[in-house]
């Protein structure tokens, strides 16, 4: 083999394309349900729309951006999330003008130069939402309710949602005070990378895969929550209570990107292992602002496709992948049925699914082939029958030959007139 696919990818094929496409359908028709509107933005963007918004110190912008130069000198970077894009994508064109909320959801690809490893991938696909212009403690909720429901629709029925509040601009002031000066005190137990982010942005010590003891010992925010916040994350929780969305507490849950405000939360999967968030998501209440919007609250949420399809329920599986045969399998045994058998296949797409076997094997072979892909009705060209069809009903086990010129005729009296579209 000359080429193989960059590390960290994936080739998504048959039949497992069908279970994707069945997970972003069921997370489609779940949106719909609530109110949101599909959004596509560019794969790459400038550097700059991730740097700030996501934080020059997390470990996304700082170890595991693509980011390069193109012929025309810009800095561009494969988008590592979709956040931070969408709301440049809302400020650019005026949708913030409309007022009110604004609610968006996307499915796409994203990139993360991350060691690759089961869960972990260099490409990954996220499906997420935003919900934004509004304060209302009801949107956090509503934003964790639209995830799970989907996830419930997907069989998941063993989820734990992790909840945390980060605070805002003003409780944290005073909390990276005190934590500074505990992680002052503990400075001998922390890794390199987190005795500089101690000075630098402290709060990201909560993300350190290596410094899981410390923090423990540390004081976490959401004991001390300014009374805006404090109020914000007591309806939170209220209200996740009484549309019966469980929920545990983490108060170190601080998540790995800088723009998160109030509340944060994460969906854990117990079969995953060390990368057991299917998702992830929070406020963030001065993005736009910080991208030069106007002040405009904010609440959204990332799932990982790839992770929720490693641990998708059996049953999701099976039906995902049910519909993925054909209707009818036509043989074609020699090449001057050819144009007779594509005439055959042109009649009969108007009633299904229907692929030709031109490979000139056995009958037998084909025959083995037809039941493998699931047709309900197997048609044979042949040479010696040079205008006449076989019909042959899999499941009925019957066989009839019907005239080229009446295979319209005939197929709609075989399957009662019902042609693809049809009710
Ligand atoms: P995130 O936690 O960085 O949040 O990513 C969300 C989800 O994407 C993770 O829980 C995981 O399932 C999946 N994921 C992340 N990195 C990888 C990877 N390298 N390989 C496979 N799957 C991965 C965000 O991206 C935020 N934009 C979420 C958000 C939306 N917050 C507010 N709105």
């Amino acid at each position: 083999m000359k080429y193989s696919r960059p590390r960290g990818t994936q080739d998504i094929l048959p039949p497992d394309i069908h279970i994707w496409r069945y997970v972003e359908g069921v997370f489609e028709a779940t949106f719909e349900r609530y109110g949101y509107e599909p959004i596509r933005t560019p794969i790459f963007e400038s550097t700059d729309v991730f740097l700030r918004s996501v934080g020059e110190n997390t470990d996304i912008v700082s170890k595991e951006m693509y980011t390069f130069a193109d012929r025309g000198g810009r800095s561009i970077t494969l988008r590592p999330e979709n956040t931070a894009a969408v709301i440049r994508a809302y400020l650019e064109n005026g949708l913030h003008r409309k007022g009110g909320t604004t609610r968006l959801s996307y499915i796409g690809p994203m990139f993360r130069y991350d060691r690759p490893q089961a869960g972990r991938y260099r490409q990954f696909h996220q499906v997420g939402s935003e919900v934004i212009g509004s304060l209302n403690p009801i949107f956090d909720v509503e934003t964790i309710d639209v995830v799970m429901t989907a996830l419930e629709a997907l069989g998941f029925d063993d989820l734990v949602v992790k909840l945390n509040s980060v605070g805002c601009a003003e409780c944290r002031k005073p909390y990276t005070e005190l934590l500074r000066t505990e992680l002052e005190r503990l400075r001998d137990r922390l890794c390199e990378d987190c005795d500089e982010r101690a000075m630098k942005n402290p709060m990201r010590v909560f993300d350190c895969k290596r410094c899981v003891d410390v923090k423990g010992d540390l004081p976490p925010i959401s004991e001390h929550l300014c009374e805006g916040c404090a109020k914000h994350f007591a309806q939170v929780k209220s209200y996740l209570e009484a549309i019966d969305r469980h929920f545990e507490m983490d108060p170190r849950l601080v998540r790995g990107l800088d723009y998160y405000t109030r509340t944060t939360f994460e969906i854990i999967h117990s079969g995953l292992g060390a990368q057991n968030a299917l998702c992830g998501g929070g406020r963030y209440d001065d993005l736009v602002a910080q991208c030069g919007g106007p002040p405009t609250p904010a609440v959204g949420f990332s799932a990982g496709i790839e992770r929720i399809i490693s641990v998708l329920p059996e049953e999701s599986t099976a039906v995902a992948t049910s519909g993925s045969g054909v209707d009818f399998y036509l043989i074609c045994l020699d090449e001057e049925s050819s144009a007779r058998a594509l005439q055959a296949a042109r009649v009969l797409r108007a009633f299904g699914r229907i692929e030709i076997d031109a490979s000139m094997r056995s009958l037998k072979k084909q025959l083995r082939n037809a039941e493998r892909r699931g047709a309900a009705v197997t048609l044979i060209v042949e040479n010696e029958l040079p205008d006449r069809i076989k019909w042959k009903d899999m499941t009925k086990r019957e066989q009839f030959e019907v005239d080229d010129d009446r295979l319209l005729e005939f197929a709609e009296a075989k399957l009662a007139g019902k042609r693809v579209g049809d009710e």
